[in-house]
């Protein structure tokens, strides 16, 4: 459905079009002054100035032909030529009607069936889950879904971290450990053992184990990228021993993604591609493209308006062995050839910022991408209360199944001191302090624009007040019970009051706040707008009768009102990755 700020901007466009401007310059948006009018166009003085007349004569010109327009109920102007625009009560119910038919409710289909590739998550093997890979998660989770929601399709990559250096390293240990000596025996005919001979634990405290003695040994180092360039060439030991690693690894991150509520339609890594890697490079260099620097292959990816210098793109290097850049550029190959998207986002930590740069850069010189659009979707740390990234109390990396066994904790205890009725049994309590908590952690996280840094609050972030994701849940979940009293779910009707209006008009711009949010890759937008509608909700209950209200009408719309407010509220709630409890 089209949105009303969208019908809004098509008639104040007609209206500059008519005094012989841009139709562009009529955009409507809902007001930054609610107090004022429900939506307002800047357009005149853009329009003024471009054209080189007074912005107040035009604002009063292009008002004029509103005026005669039966949609609007007030055009007026404010300050310097803005115009302030109120739709009548009759607009504003048909347009709340047309939502609550409408099965998409109001998403907007801005994908129109093209497709995107969402690559996040991007955990490594080996390595438990940390905060940026949370980040990551969670973010990328909420895009998956709201694009989805808006009409594309989403193909969404987990991307797992399975094909460098940390992996000779992992090799090497083994090795050095004398563990499992089979996969190190170049006389050995197979076939290999189908039991891995190191458990997640096994590798959680072998691979920091592994790298500290790189860090210090440089025999070391050098053994574990010998093996890497082994492992990519393909020594059946090696790989048979490295499938464990990473069938090890997938079993417990399917667990811990599961827990967070994140599903892929992918599980590659960048060891995917490696049979794409040999014809790339093939192609790279006959086009000279890529070429030798100090014994290595690079891609020169430098441009003269470059502000910082900007490094090669090393694609082998000089002792052999393909690198992370080199994986990710084949990689577009493979999406381009299977999915052909229109659009990629890498949902990576923005420290990553240069590494995309010059992927990208590659891609597009040597014509990779196929139009595709290249996005990198930064993202900042999550921080301690020291404002450091987040550790644990004993100042190890925070695993993910840790904070989610905090917050759920905390989300227990607070349950605890709230109300809850007598008749929820053990196992439901658990499972709505299960969903509180891992609400509490997305709202946190999602809340904040991306790029910022943020400290992780648990006191704050997990209170049943103020803009948090257990109020949100818990003004759901208030609704919820106030239509289960009623007994019926009513049906959008008249509008009779200031609060009804504002509710209503915040209920029809849920479309407006989705495609905002695509647009700027920006959750936080999906997370103001739940809440504002919470707010609006509030007020809307403490000033009118619901069940108490005589006139059978008014009462209808009234729950019509409630129901539609809690759709909208739970989709949006589910499109953060957040689940509405029963009760709580
Ligand atoms: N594994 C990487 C990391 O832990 C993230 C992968 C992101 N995706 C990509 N295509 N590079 O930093």
């Amino acid at each position: 459905m089209t949105s009303l700020a969208a019908e809004l901007s098509r008639r104040a466009g007609e209206a500059f079009a008519a005094e012989g401007l841009d139709a562009g310059f009529g955009r409507v948006q809902v007001s930054d002054r609610p107090d004022l009018a429900q939506f307002q166009c800047n357009g005149a003085l853009a329009a003024a100035k471009q054209s080189k007349s007074n912005p107040r004569v035009m604002a009063e010109k292009v008002a004029a032909r509103l005026k005669a327009d039966p949609f609007f109920a007030k055009v007026e102007i404010a300050g310097p030529g803005f115009i302030n625009l109120d739709v009548t009560d009759d607009v504003l119910s048909r347009q709340l009607a047309e939502l609550a038919a409408d099965e998409k409710l109001g998403a907007p289909d801005t994908g129109q069936g093209r497709t995107a590739i969402l690559d996040f998550g991007g955990p490594n093997v080996a390595k438990p889950m940390h905060v940026g890979h949370l980040r990551s998660s969670i973010i990328g989770d909420c895009l998956q879904r709201l694009y989805r929601a808006n009409g594309w399709r989403v193909i969404s990559d987990v991307h797992l971290g399975d094909w460098g250096l940390q992996m000779g390293q992992l090799i090497t240990e083994v090795e050095v450990r004398g563990i499992a000596p089979v996969y190190f025996d170049a006389g050995f005919k197979g076939p290999y053992p189908d039991q891995s001979p190191v458990s997640m634990d096994d590798l959680e405290e072998m691979y920091p184990a592994a790298s500290a003695a790189c860090k210090s040994d440089p025999a070391r180092l050098d053994a574990a990228r010998r093996a890497t360039v082994e492992l990519q060439d393909g020594r059946p030991g090696y790989r048979a021993l490295w499938r464990h690693f990473v069938k090890v690894s997938e079993e417990g991150l399917t667990r811990e993604f599961a827990s967070l509520g994140v599903k892929f339609d992918l599980w590659n890594g960048e060891s995917t591609v490696h049979g794409l890697i040999g014809p790339m490079l093939e192609d790279l260099k006959a086009r000279g493209l890529a070429q030798i620097s100090e014994g290595a292959l690079v891609v020169p990816v430098a441009r003269e308006d470059d502000k910082k210098p900007m490094p090669p793109l090393i694609l082998v290097k000089s002792e052999g062995g393909v690198l992370y850049g080199t994986t990710d550029l084949a990689t577009i190959i493979e999406r381009v050839r299977d999915y052909h998207p229109a659009l990629i986002l890498y949902i990576v930590d923005h420290r990553q910022h240069g590494h995309f740069e010059q992927v990208f850069r590659a891609a597009q010189q040597a014509g990779l991408n196929d139009g595709a659009a290249l996005e990198h979707v930064g993202y900042g740390t999550m921080n301690g209360a020291d404002g450091k990234p987040f550790k644990t109390r004993a100042g190890g990396v925070m695993k993910l199944y840790d904070l989610i066994a905090m917050a759920t904790a905390e989300a227990q205890k607070r349950l605890a001191e709230q109300n809850l009725d007598a008749d929820i049994g053990q196992q439901e309590r658990g499972d709505i302090a299960r969903m509180v908590g891992i609400a509490t952690i997305k709202f946190a996280d999602l809340s904040n624009h991306r790029t910022t840094d943020y400290i992780f609050d648990l006191e704050r972030f997990s209170r049943f007040e103020g803009k948090t994701g257990p109020y949100l849940q818990y003004a759901a979940v208030r609704i919820r019970s106030i239509l289960r009293k009623a007994g019926e779910s009513g049906r959008v009707g008249r509008l009779a009051a200031p609060a009804e209006r504002a509710l209503a008009l915040q209920l029809v711009s849920v479309g407006d706040a989705m495609a905002a949010a695509e647009e700027k890759r920006a959750p936080n937008i999906l997370c103001d707008y739940a809440f504002t509608l919470a707010q609006g909700f509030s007020r809307f209950y403490t000033e009118h009768h619901i069940l108490s209200e005589t006139d059978a009408e008014l009462r209808a719309a009234r729950l019509g009102l409630s129901n539609l407010t809690l759709a909208v509220m739970a989709r949006i709630l589910g499109l953060l990755g957040i689940e509405v409890p029963d009760r709580m």
